[in-house]
């Protein structure tokens, strides 16, 4: 298919990258493709960055079919353009889309058109150490209809924002807050696609945390209510002996290409990694017995988050000494030097889209 571009008349001006703070600005560009049972994917184009004008009635709107994707370009020293495992992305995409019962996209036309889009909006991609360009692919359910069934038609797109350092002051260890009360996602429901509902469904518990003094949810499953699933919007790692123990992806957690890469460099280092079920009162024995050494999320917005505190039962314990942990560290460290290009990437990570 060919791409059909439409350049903007008139250009923004791009903020100072001191200022950029997360998802407040957009590019001067996005990419479009819709889909309808008679044409499948169709008319895709790089367009103005714009709102939409959509029917109140849009499905979208009312039964949350929509998935969507979180990646980031890079700068390196160099001033080369690059990605990390986007084609993990947009696997991942269309696995989220099965889920929600929507047509497939081809992934490599879909990466073709982001590197396309990314060649146009490169003056965009901040260089100041820690930022990026995050990416946003977004597909949503587009017929005008009320009453509960798949929609025939959808719009996929594509926005980009510039996004400051995630840690301007380094490394703060977050505080989490571990409930029974309310879950993310169940076993057989769809956690593990990236669907908008999830995050909705997670504010409540987190507005609650907040107003207790923590950071982030650490989400239980929603059968037993004993075993951690993740943290926030990220998954999670614990250290505990000689062994960095994840829980195992079983339908309601999200695979996160993080989580995988930690993975990846951990056993690559030696370490022994261990993917199963682990409870929180397995977390707290480990924490009184001095097992319990680290305990760090895993997404691509933070890239590794550190945890210092942890509460449970109205019972808090603090991680290690409540600092950043020397594992955590040195991931952070690791992957982030990856996905800049300052040092070897020996698993073939990063793809190079612009010099
Ligand atoms: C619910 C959830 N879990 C985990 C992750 C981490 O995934 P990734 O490492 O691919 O960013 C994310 C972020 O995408 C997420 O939204």
């Amino acid at each position: 298919m060919e791409i059909t571009i439409r350049k903007a008349e008139k250009l923004k001006n791009h903020p100072e990258d001191a200022g950029l703070g997360f998802g407040t600005f957009f590019t001067d560009h996005m990419f479009n493709m819709d889909y309808n049972p008679e044409k499948g994917w169709h008319n895709p184009r790089i367009e103005p960055y714009g709102p939409f004008e959509l029917d109140p009635s849009t499905m979208v709107l009312h039964y949350g079919q929509a998935i969507f994707e979180g990646l980031k370009a890079y700068k390196t020293d160099s001033g080369e353009i690059q990605l990390f495992r986007p084609q993990d992305n947009f696997k991942r995409l269309n696995k989220s889309g099965h889920m929600l019962c929507m047509p497939e996209l081809d992934e490599a036309f879909v990466l073709e058109s982001l590197i396309t889009l990314l060649n146009i909006e490169k003056s965009w991609v901040p260089g100041e150490p820690g930022t990026s360009l995050y990416i946003r692919p977004t597909i949503i359910a587009t017929d005008p209809y009320i009453g509960l069934r798949s929609s025939n038609t959808y719009r996929f797109f594509i926005i980009l924002s510039p996004v400051g350092a995630y840690y301007p002051e380094g490394f703060d260890p977050i505080k989490i807050w571990v409930t029974t009360d309310y879950v993310r996602a169940v076993r057989g429901g769809v956690g593990q696609a990236k669907t908008a509902g999830n995050y909705a469904a997670s504010l409540y518990a987190t507005e609650l945390a907040n107003k207790d003094g923590y950071t982030q949810v650490m989400w239980l499953d929603g059968v037993e209510l004993k075993y951690v699933e993740e943290v926030g919007s990220m998954n999670i790692f614990f250290i505990i002996g000689d062994e960095l123990i994840t829980p195992e992806l079983n339908r309601s957690i999200l695979s996160g290409i993080t989580r995988d890469s930690v993975i990846k460099l951990a056993e690559s280092w030696g370490v022994t990694v261990v993917e199963r079920k682990i409870s929180i009162d397995e977390i707290y024995r480990a924490h009184e017995n001095g097992a319990l050494k680290e305990v760090f999320g895993s997404g691509t917005a933070a890239v590794i988050s550190p945890v210092g505190n942890i509460k449970f039962n109205g019972r808090e314990i603090t991680i290690g000494d409540g600092g950043v942990g020397p594992f955590a560290a040195k991931l952070f460290d690791q992957l982030m030097d990856i996905q800049y290009g300052k040092s070897d990437d020996p698993f073939n990570w990063i793809m190079v889209v612009s010099a």
